[in-house]
């Protein structure tokens, strides 16, 4: 079992502090989720083709044809089992499930820093964009041009940007599988919906590769009151504007007040903050004491900083914080 963020029960049990007294600042997951209206139909029958959940999906991610996933999690370990094994170049500091679901399938990986990231001598290139945990973002020219590389080469370049919903403009969901044959895009309602618990993520790809994943999965992957909570979200777009806005809000003052703390801090997708620092496992320590879950990475030393939700988290925040001594 690979480490993550929002492991609250085992951090309740491992510092002795009930459950409902804790801040969970662990994870990159919005505090504020999109309010899901279920029906009873939902619950009782399978889920049907024509609910309009692929139209939706197609007009917020600009692509034709996003395919529903159990999560970006489930793309993330089948992808790796549609390819033939191959040389896989993995973005590091990355998302801790892409290599190991490589490695799993059979394929030879490299764990690649982004300044050295080429298409030289891989034949597929896996990246978050914005990246998890460091928030480094091959800039779109750059980016555009290795999935070009990639394309002409046959190789294929996989792009994560389950936090790229608050930057659409960088999206390169529109590009995956249309202009771009070879380029793979995977997006996820966790993070900016809030709706991590619904498990829904789509994959945006050529048909040939998307019809293979789908076969795959079989029927019904999708659990019907996670397609119904997705059609509405990705339909509402009076809510993503207004979400997009109090993320925003959050984020900077989350930065703001890292930086009065000393912690220079980079917002990453306007989800959470990314404080590379010496003493990152000290500080875990003492906000875990005091019952605040931040995440901690150890190479680099780093900690991430969710979005405190209320005036009361953020209060406890400040106040944590406000009693740690660097030594
Ligand atoms: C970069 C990244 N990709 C994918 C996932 C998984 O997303 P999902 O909940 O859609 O499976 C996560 C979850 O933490 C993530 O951080």
């Amino acid at each position: 079992m690979l480490e993550h963020g929002g492991r609250l029960r085992e951090a309740a049990d491992y510092w002795g502090i009930p459950l409902a007294d804790w801040v969970d600042l662990s994870t990159g997951i919005a505090p504020w989720s999109y309010p899901v209206a279920i029906s009873a139909a939902a619950w009782q029958r399978l889920p049907e083709d024509g609910d309009g959940l692929e139209a939706v999906a197609a007009a917020y991610y600009g692509h034709p044809a996003p395919l529903p996933l159990p999560g970006t999690q489930a793309a993330i370990q089948w992808l790796p089992r549609l390819l033939p094994p191959c040389r896989v170049a993995v973005l590091t500091p990355g998302y801790g499930e892409y290599a190991p679901a490589w490695r799993a399938a059979g394929h030879q990986v490299r764990e690649i820093a982004l300044d050295a990231l080429a298409a030289g001598d891989a034949d597929v290139v896996m990246m978050g964009r914005p990246n998890n945990p460091d928030g480094a973002t091959l800039p779109s020219a750059a980016t555009l041009a290795l999935a070009r590389e990639m394309n002409a080469r046959g190789g294929w370049l996989v792009v994560d940007e389950a936090f790229g919903d608050m930057a659409p403009a960088e999206a390169l969901a529109p590009l995956a599988g249309t202009e771009l044959p070879r380029l793979v895009v995977l997006r996820s309602l966790g993070k900016f919906f809030g709706l991590a618990g619904a498990r829904v993520g789509f994959l945006c790809a050529a048909p040939d590769l998307s019809a293979r994943l789908a076969a795959m999965l079989g029927p019904w992957a999708v659990a019907h009151p996670s397609r119904m909570a997705a059609l509405q979200a990705l339909g509402d777009r009076a809510w993503q504007t207004h979400q997009r806005e109090r993320l925003m809000a959050a984020a900077l003052r989350l930065r703001a007040l890292l930086g009065r703390y000393r912690l220079p801090a980079r917002a990453v997708g306007g989800l959470f903050c990314h404080a590379p620092m010496a003493q990152a496992a000290s500080l875990h320590e003492h906000m875990a004491r005091r019952g605040i879950l931040l995440r901690h990475f150890d190479t680099p030393e780093a900690l991430r900083f969710g979005l405190p939700g209320d005036g009361n988290q953020w209060r406890r925040l400040d106040a944590a914080l406000d009693t740690w001594k660097p030594t």
